[in-house]
């Protein structure tokens, strides 16, 4: 049974309610969603006091790191997705890293390795697969060869990319500089993101307003993803559209996430397109502020 953690106005995990939640849970499954990095020092700090395991969801943060740690090397294990709107796309699929030998013999176990795990190559000692063998079902979640064959040399690409990501973010960052009742994410220093998308805030705007900025935009070719309505579209659903699981009202966290306005930031983007993004949201979202 999960329990949820909320979120900042800096779009991280909220580490006040973490620590007030602490004691209910063994692992932390944090997701650097849309590649926002909390303070991974303290929030490590905070995981061993609580003796909370770490598992860090780096589907939106390979190529990132918190002051000199990559991205998926703090916790106990890192998870990276490799699906066609990731920082390397093989269509499907992803891999985790891990360096206890018994978390990685039950992955590679589950993974549908069979009694062949001694042939894989970043496996851990064959004695580690000794405990977990006869207990660890299959669920097929083999990284095949074709896939790793055409991941292989996007890694090769991935500084690049991630540079060419940050250019478009800046270009649209500085866009958005002076806009009344738009707040930008401020990022930490010791933050080193890829921004393979853009998001910013209109807090406390109503649902009405923030609609017509949405409608106003798309008019004129930006389409936007909004994190407050009441009913997910697309990939903007919340803690409280995922029925399947108990959840406690956040209301701190729901005001965030009301405002969270969201887009991708594709590489077939040129910087003017990025400059004019920024221009349409910019005279849009003033225009809608004047009006309300
Ligand atoms: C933040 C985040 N975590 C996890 C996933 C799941 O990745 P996959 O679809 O490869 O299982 C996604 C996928 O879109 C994601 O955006």
């Amino acid at each position: 049974v999960p329990v949820f953690v909320g979120v900042t106005e800096g779009l991280v995990i909220d580490l006040d309610d973490l620590a007030a939640k602490a004691d209910q849970a063994d692992v932390l499954m944090l997701s650097h969603m849309r590649g926002h990095i909390v303070d991974m020092d303290a929030l490590m700090d905070l995981a061993q006091v609580h003796n909370l395991k770490v598992i860090e969801d780096c589907a939106h943060t390979m190529g990132a790191k918190w002051g000199d740690t990559w991205s998926g090397r703090a916790g106990i294990i890192g998870c990276y997705s490799c699906q066609t709107y990731k920082h390397v796309n093989s269509g499907e699929g992803g891999l985790l890293i891990c360096e206890d030998d018994e978390i990685m013999a039950r992955a590679i176990m589950l993974s549908g390795s069979y009694m062949l795990y001694g042939k894989h190559r970043a496996g851990p000692p064959i004695e580690a697969f000794e405990a977990v063998r006869l207990v660890t079902p299959n669920i097929s979640g083999r990284m095949d060869n074709l896939r790793a064959a055409i991941l292989r040399p996007q890694l090769r690409q991935l500084e690049a990319q991630c540079a060419a990501w940050n250019d478009r973010y800046h270009v649209v960052d500085q866009g958005l500089a002076q806009v009344a009742g738009l707040t930008r994410i401020k990022r930490p220093q010791q933050e080193k993101f890829v921004a393979s998308s853009y998001q910013f805030l209109l807090l406390d705007w109503s649902s009405a307003a923030i609609r017509s900025v949405l409608a106003r935009c798309l008019a004129r070719g930006v389409e936007l993803k909004w994190f407050g309505a009441p009913d997910p579209v697309g990939f903007t659903s919340r803690y409280d559209s995922w029925t399947y699981a108990p959840s406690s009202a956040m209301p701190k966290s729901d005001r965030i996430l009301h405002g969270v306005i969201d887009m991708r930031l594709p590489l077939t983007f040129s910087l003017d397109d990025c400059a004019i993004v920024a221009r349409i949201i910019a005279e849009e979202v003033a225009q809608e502020a004047k009006g309300a």
